[in-house]
């Protein structure tokens, strides 16, 4: 059975503010590669190379990415959904694509360490219509909770306030295309979006099969900073030490540390896992562990652990140590030693600084 992939990457990324005012929310890098990257890459490696991207607002910003999707091995069509009305709306979107073949959709913004090839394979074997990933959380209410008896699915909800169970909806599914009837059949939620939990929940109502499989490895919807830097300290995990960069003989590299090319440290200390990416110039600086720092950046006098740095900023003489941050592209962030001593922001809607 060959499978097609669906792949959402629209949505307004409302939790990740202002960082997705400019930018899309599956493109923020986690251990600098693009969170969506790491769904294509889990496609292809389930063998699955025929992949619709359903895009909205930053379309042009998406297939700059990702382009013709041969890079992966992937071929892709990009879909527009003219608004976020939901996910099982977004598979209504696709449907010229998708045809009558099954297919697995991908929230783009979901990591999950393990991949799906096991799945793809489970699904593949069994004769049921969906095939959903659960994991268990800790704050269910966050998410569609599903209810089993065995293997089987009862019941599902989305985002329930009093959940029935701590386990989760996974953002991967595995669908056979009676799923678009359920979509077709359904009314938009309380969020006035489609919502795919109340479409698989229709199939179950309608005597459908629909199986579920609790993942036991690390899973993240990256939604929110918290989640983000969590995700980025997982990545960074298995970090491979290499340097493609320049570090001068008054630095210092400790653990597991990846300086890409063009990279240049020079009187720092890197204290691994981080990752300091191309282009980037670190300088009297001290870079500390789960710190990823993408292309271009300028770090001087300053320290920095457990956060995002995007591109092109630049972050000068900071007398305290940078954490828990996620730092957008383009930033400026300087400490001047002028009097009277004062704060000066310009800073965009919806963002948080935090002086501790
Ligand atoms: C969506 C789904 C939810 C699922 C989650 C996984 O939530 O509606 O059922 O648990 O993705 O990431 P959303 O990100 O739209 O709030």
């Amino acid at each position: 059975m060959e499978l097609k992939g669906l792949v959402l990457s629209g949505g307004e990324g409302t939790r990740l503010r202002p960082i997705t005012h400019t930018s899309a929310k599956q493109l923020v890098p986690v251990a600098n590669k693009p969170i969506l990257f790491y769904g294509l890459e889990a496609l292809a490696e389930a063998g699955i190379w025929d992949v619709g991207i359903i895009v909205g607002d930053t379309e042009p910003e998406i297939r700059r990415a990702v382009g013709d999707g041969s890079a992966w091995g992937l071929r892709v069509t990009y879909i527009r959904q003219e608004a976020p009305l939901g996910l099982a709306h977004a598979v209504l979107t696709a449907e010229d694509f998708l045809g009558d073949t099954p297919f697995v959709m991908y929230l783009g913004d979901n990591l999950i360490k393990e991949g799906i090839t096991g799945f793809v394979e489970e699904f593949k074997e069994k004769d049921v219509d969906a095939l959903i990933l659960l994991s268990r959380v800790a704050e269910p209410q966050r998410f569609g909770v599903a209810e089993l008896e065995g293997n089987r699915v009862v019941r599902l909800v989305e985002k329930p306030k009093i959940p029935p169970s701590d386990l989760a909806l996974v953002g991967a599914y595995m669908f056979r295309p009676i799923i678009l009837d359920a979509a077709r059949s359904i009314k938009p939620s309380w969020r006035n979006e489609l919502e795919i939990t109340d479409a698989i929940q229709y199939l179950i109502d309608h005597g459908y099969r629909v199986e579920a499989h609790v993942i036991s490895g690390w899973w993240k919807d990256t939604g929110r900073l918290e989640d983000l830097l969590e995700a980025n300290r997982m990545i960074l995990e298995d970090l491979v030490p290499v340097c493609h960069g320049v570090i001068d003989r008054d630095s210092r590299v400790d653990g597991r540390v990846v300086v890409e090319e063009g990279a240049e440290i020079m009187g720092s200390v890197l204290r691994g896992p981080c990752i300091i990416g191309k282009g980037t110039r670190i300088i009297r600086s001290y870079i500390g562990p789960f710190t990823s720092i993408y292309h271009g950046v300028l770090v001087e006098d300053s320290e920095i652990e457990h956060s995002i740095v995007l591109e092109n900023s630049v972050i000068r003489r900071i007398p305290g140590r940078i954490e828990d941050s996620l730092i957008g592209k383009n930033v400026e962030i300087t400490y001047y030693h002028n009097r009277p001593k004062s704060f000066r922001f310009v800073v965009g809607d919806n963002s948080r600084v935090g002086l501790i």
